[in-house]
């Protein structure tokens, strides 16, 4: 008999956190939640209430509205993965694009804003069997979680990363502005004053800038079943 165990994986943006959690759910039949597609999508409905430009940001407006957003998951078979929705529009698509990239870390910096997304987040791993990638996964939201990784990969690589995947899906994006948006948003993540990135004690760190995604799925696997016995 295996046991259902919480793994949490954090680290900076574009490592690859998602693409392995993905992975893991599939195998394991976890459900697997990104919680930066809740952060992107609090942004969007930011951006589409005027609460937030490149120069200005109400965040007073934005969390006296706060009871008015809605986030869901929908699993779409076809994709194998759930798709972000506010308030009940599905808005994948949207929240990828570099306008919400290069606004999401300041929402992500309001304290009222992250615990209603923390709440929300335990509450969908309460029973466990669950895969959680973020920011503050192994450190707040899932203090206790059996596996914690933390995803580490060159700012170069995460950028050639992200300008490929927006470049395959058809947007015009240039790669200098896709690794000033990786490094700024590094620096606002691991700086703010609510839950900054770090890595927790017991967190293993897990670099890829050199391993393909076979490798790095073996190995995280090993680390799942020696704790699933
Ligand atoms: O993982 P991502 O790049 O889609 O995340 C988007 C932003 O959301 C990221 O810049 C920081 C923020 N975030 C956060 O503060 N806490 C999380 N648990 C997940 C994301």
């Amino acid at each position: 008999m295996t046991k259902k165990i919480t793994i949490a994986i954090d680290g900076f943006s574009s490592t690859g956190k998602s693409t392995i959690a993905k992975q893991l759910a599939k195998e394991l039949s976890y459900i697997y939640v990104d919680t930066g597609a809740m952060y992107r999508a609090v942004t969007l409905y930011a951006m589409q209430h005027g609460y937030i430009s490149e120069n200005h940001f109400n965040s007073e407006d934005l969390v006296a509205d706060l009871p008015n957003i809605s986030l869901s998951f929908t699993f779409n078979e076809k994709l194998g993965f759930a798709e972000m929705f506010l308030n009940g529009t599905n808005v994948e698509k949207e929240i990828r694009s570099i306008e919400v990239s290069k606004l999401v870390s300041k929402v992500a910096e309001v304290s009222e804003i992250r615990k209603k997304l923390v709440r929300e987040q335990q509450e969908m791993g309460k029973n466990k069997g669950i895969v959680m990638d973020g920011r503050d996964i192994g450190t707040v939201v899932f203090p206790n979680a059996e596996l914690k990784l933390f995803m580490t990969a060159s700012a170069d690589k995460r950028a050639t990363r992200r300008y490929k995947e927006l470049i395959d899906r058809g947007d015009k994006v240039n790669y200098e502005e896709i690794l000033q948006n990786v490094q700024e948003r590094d620096r606002i993540d691991s700086t703010r004053e609510d839950s900054p990135l770090v890595m927790a004690d017991d967190a293993i760190e897990f670099d890829n800038s050199d391993m393909g995604l076979k490798e790095q799925f073996e190995r995280i696997m090993s680390l799942v079943n020696a704790r699933i016995q």
